[in-house]
């Protein structure tokens, strides 16, 4: 009998578009919520900090969190500047909240998100009745006044859960209906959270709708594993790279299906992966993910898959380095504006470590079937940059160094270590 090799099972920390929403909504709840396995990582914190400054009782993150909200009109000003780090999140979702807030608040960010665009929240949201002051262009510093709300019906020209989040907790706070109508439904979080929390949120096709409510009730949430995270090792096993060789369970995701556009992608590329629903967490499917390696054979991306792998798309360009054939990604163009300009920095690092790949306006193509990649990497200080190549280096014969590795703090602090522990 020939022994099958046995699996390797990892949890990844918890999702970090969940953590941001669920500490949004605890401290705008009427009451104490339990908040367990949130991420504790440098965006996450950003939120946090914004939400204690204005008057939310949060504690350090830890396992086990417990959030005093101060209910929907509860938030207070102050003149200590919003300090958003490097997270777009952070600066996209509260600005919804803060436009609901009557009061100014000044948001700013570090160097990357302070090149990251912010008219595509300041225009719907100035639409409603809130006022933006850039101290230059659409970027941060910026200062947000609430005031009394509008109604908006809104045709975003993005396909962006961050613009879409940012209306909806604006008509939470501000107290009136909202809709939004996306080019490509983008991932629905907030809808499932606010909605399980007894929210009038109606969520269809490529419209979502929210009618005001009265106040948000206290809740408990054991915040699932980041599907985003969970793909590095889905691509470290997909290649063959875990201890054994063998399958590799990434338990306790979470698999809402406007998440997992690079699970379905490997399986496209020949990859062996399923997964399977075990839970229910505040409206949100949870299970576990298997994948076993198979040879790669290259894919192509268009962009009604793109919302859906968004974050995942840096790794997937590194995988198309290693499969059968080439492997283009178009309908892209918004990674140009994440916390790299990722087309041109993933091309460049390919290149860098010996792969075959050419930028496109709105993505990108590689040429794979590289075998012994080796180089060094600038990761421009982007957190998924410096996981992606991280996976590549960890593959046998390759020979990669990461300029920053620090970085992956921003979604993933025990990155590194947990790669260390399923590596061959
Ligand atoms: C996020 C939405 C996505 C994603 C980001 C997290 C969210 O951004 O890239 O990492 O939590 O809403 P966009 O909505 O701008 O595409």
């Amino acid at each position: 009998m020939i022994a099958r090799p046995s699996s390797l099972a990892v949890r990844v920390p918890g999702d970090k578009s969940i953590s941001h929403r669920a500490l949004i909504c605890a401290a705008l709840a009427s009451g104490r919520s339990r908040i367990r396995n949130i991420l504790p990582s440098a965006d996450v914190r950003s939120t946090a900090g914004i939400l204690r400054a204005l008057g939310a009782g949060i504690p350090a993150l830890g396992d086990d969190v417990r959030v005093d909200g101060r209910g929907l009109a509860g938030l207070s000003a102050t003149n200590d500047p919003l300090d958003c780090g490097n997270s777009g999140t952070t600066a996209r979702l509260m600005s919804g909240v803060l436009s609901g807030c009557p009061f100014p608040s000044r948001l700013i960010g570090d160097a990357s998100l302070s090149r990251r665009p912010m008219g595509r929240v300041a225009g719907p949201l100035t639409a409603m009745g809130a006022q933006f002051a850039f101290d230059s262009g659409e970027h941060l510093p910026m200062v947000v006044t609430g005031g009394p709300l509008r109604p908006l019906r809104f045709e975003s020209p993005t396909a962006s859960a961050q613009v879409k989040s940012a209306i909806l907790f604006a008509g939470l706070v501000g107290r009136v209906p909202v809709s939004v109508t996306e080019p490509v439904r983008s991932r629905d979080h907030t809808e499932r959270m606010l909605s399980a929390l007894g929210v009038e949120v109606r969520s269809l096709g490529l419209d979502a709708s929210l009618e005001p409510a009265s106040e948000l009730p206290p809740f408990q949430l054991d915040v699932p594993a980041d599907p985003s995270s969970a793909a590095f090792f889905a691509a470290l096993a997909a290649a063959g790279g875990v201890r054994s060789g063998g399958p590799l369970e990434l338990t306790d995701v979470a698999l809402n299906p406007t998440r997992l556009g690079f699970f379905r992608t490997l399986r496209a590329m020949g990859v062996d992966v399923s997964w399977d629903i075990q839970r229910e967490e505040c409206g949100e499917p949870v299970g576990t993910i298997t994948v076993v390696p198979r040879s790669l054979q290259g894919t192509e991306i268009r962009g009604e898959q793109v919302p859906a792998m968004i974050d995942e798309l840096p790794m997937l360009a590194c995988l198309g380095a290693l499969a059968q054939g080439s492997t283009e990604i178009r309908g892209a163009s918004e990674l140009r504006v994440k916390e790299s300009d990722r087309i041109a920095a993933v091309v460049q690092n390919l290149r860098a470590v010996g792969a075959d790949a050419d930028e496109l306006p709105d993505g990108l193509v590689v040429r794979g079937g590289s075998r012994s990649l080796g180089g060094e990497v600038r990761t421009h200080g982007d957190h998924r940059l410096a996981m992606a190549f991280g996976v590549l280096g960890a593959l046998s014969g390759s020979a990669i160094t990461v300029d920053d590795v620090d970085c992956v703090s921003v979604s993933y602090p025990g990155f590194w270590s947990d790669l260390e522990r399923v590596i061959a």
